[in-house]
């Protein structure tokens, strides 16, 4: 068997990363979240105060981007693997509100942008790799072989989004939730510098009235075709 690589893309809270990890697990590929890696680095913004109140010093970060160093590391009883920055496990801090109020800045910002695709194309260069993001079909791997776009009403997403979060103990309101899924959506989309936007070759996915079950198994008919 050929080892693919798989593109997902898609608006925030679509279900991409549900959808990446069971194709892992089901194809022994390897998952990359690349949003946790543009979620990492304004972790790094807000730590090193880059951020007061919500503006966001981006010469400051620009030029401290070298001291950022991202890996993941696979966690064997969670099945797959989390996000480090600079040496330490932040998997939980870059999942919070505050930071999802503030990464599409950072992630507008193209020398971030250029440091992360470079890791990501170098994570991707073997194959046998999915990974989730905005840029993934168009930008960070224009030819893969299988492209995905995930859709779903905002309000599917944004109640998703809200239990996770309320689930992991988190005290947040469900107006919040909604307003930041699509304001994130709006500054992806609008921004300069690979905007998020379906690659005419990817194949559309709302699921919003559609179950994960039902979808996942669309899916690996698609990825058993090109295999
Ligand atoms: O996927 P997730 O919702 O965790 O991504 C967080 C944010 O990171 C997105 O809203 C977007 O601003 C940015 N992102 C990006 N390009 C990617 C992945 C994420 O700009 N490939």
């Amino acid at each position: 068997n050929k080892k693919i690589t798989i593109a997902i893309d898609g608006f925030s809270s679509t279900g991409k990363s549900t959808i990446a990890k069971l194709l892992a697990k089901k194809y022994n590929y390897i998952y990359v979240d690349t949003g946790a890696m543009y979620r990492a680095v304004t972790l790094f913004a807000k730590n090193n105060d880059f951020v007061s109140t919500d503006a966001l010093n981006k010469e400051g970060l620009i030029s401290n981007l070298n001291s950022i160093s991202l890996s993941f590391q696979f966690n064997e009883d969670l099945g797959f693997a989390e996000m480090y920055l600079n040496g330490k496990n932040v998997e939980k801090e870059i999942r919070t509100l505050e930071v999802s109020q503030l990464v599409s800045k950072v992630a507008a910002i193209s020398e971030v942008r250029k440091k992360l695709v470079a890791e990501q194309q170098e994570m991707g260069t073997a194959g046998g790799v999915v990974m989730d993001g905005r840029d993934i079909g168009t930008v960070v791997f224009p030819d893969a072989d299988l492209k995905l776009f995930m859709t779903a009403s905002a309000d599917k997403r944004a109640t998703r989004r809200y239990k996770e979060l309320i689930d992991r103990g988190d005290k947040v309101n469900f107006e919040d939730i909604l307003f930041n899924v699509q304001e994130r959506d709006r500054i992806d989309s609008t921004r300069e510098d690979s905007p998020l936007v379906k690659a005419d070759d990817a194949i559309e996915f709302d699921n919003s009235d559609m179950g994960i079950e039902e979808q996942f198994e669309r899916i690996c008919a698609l990825v058993d075709d090109k295999l």
